[in-house]
């Protein structure tokens, strides 16, 4: 059965539309009935329309407080039948609302090899710390940074002084990875 899910981005979106792609291409029985962003001005909205697919964007700052904002957010989800969270490069923490809504159904992908390089800024701090090896973890969202369950790992090589390159390497890795760690989920819940 295809499971619906919806996407947080912040950014680029550019592991949306990996995602978007692999469902139209076979890879991966889902459908992403909306993306929700607190960055209205962010790419990854404009990924979403040039796919039809509906944005919920909202800035925080205009709520009183994160139980608020997430509290709207389940009611959109629930409303469009959302049964899984994917979170690709959301730059906020998720809260008790979200977690408890949505309990052990939401899923993050982190620029690193974790637990190494939580948090903000992964690739540079792997870099600066001269790591050789770092990588690409799917898991589980708890209510720590980056900490719940592993799910996935991938690893790459670094390439020395070269953060574009080593970063590029890193996207190119999480594009798959993410779809694929997605499709065997959904298939062992269905
Ligand atoms: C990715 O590196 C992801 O691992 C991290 O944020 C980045 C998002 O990139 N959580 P994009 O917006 O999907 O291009």
């Amino acid at each position: 059965m295809t499971t619906k899910i919806a996407v947080f981005a912040s950014g680029s979106g550019s592991n949306f539309q990996a995602i978007q792609e692999a469902i139209e291409n076979g890879k991966l029985d889902a459908q992403i009935k909306i993306v929700v962003t607190d960055k209205p001005n962010a790419f990854v909205v404009r990924r979403a329309e040039n796919f039809n697919i509906p944005v919920f964007s909202f800035i925080a700052k205009n709520y009183d407080s994160k139980s608020d904002y997430e509290q709207e957010i389940v009611g959109i989800l629930k409303a469009h039948e959302v049964e899984w969270v994917i979170l690709a490069g959301y730059m906020r923490l998720i809260g008790n609302t979200l977690l408890s809504a949505f309990a052990n159904r939401i899923v993050n992908i982190h620029p690193s090899l974790l637990p190494s390089f939580p948090g903000k800024d992964a690739i540079g701090q792997a870099m600066a710390h001269g790591v050789k090896v770092t990588g690409v973890t799917v898991h589980f969202v708890d209510e720590g940074m980056d900490t719940g369950p592993i799910l996935s790992q991938a690893a790459i090589e670094v390439i020395d002084g070269n953060r574009q390159a080593t970063e590029a390497r890193i996207h190119a890795i999480e594009h798959e990875l993410y779809t694929r760690t997605l499709q065997k989920l959904f298939m062992e819940f269905n």
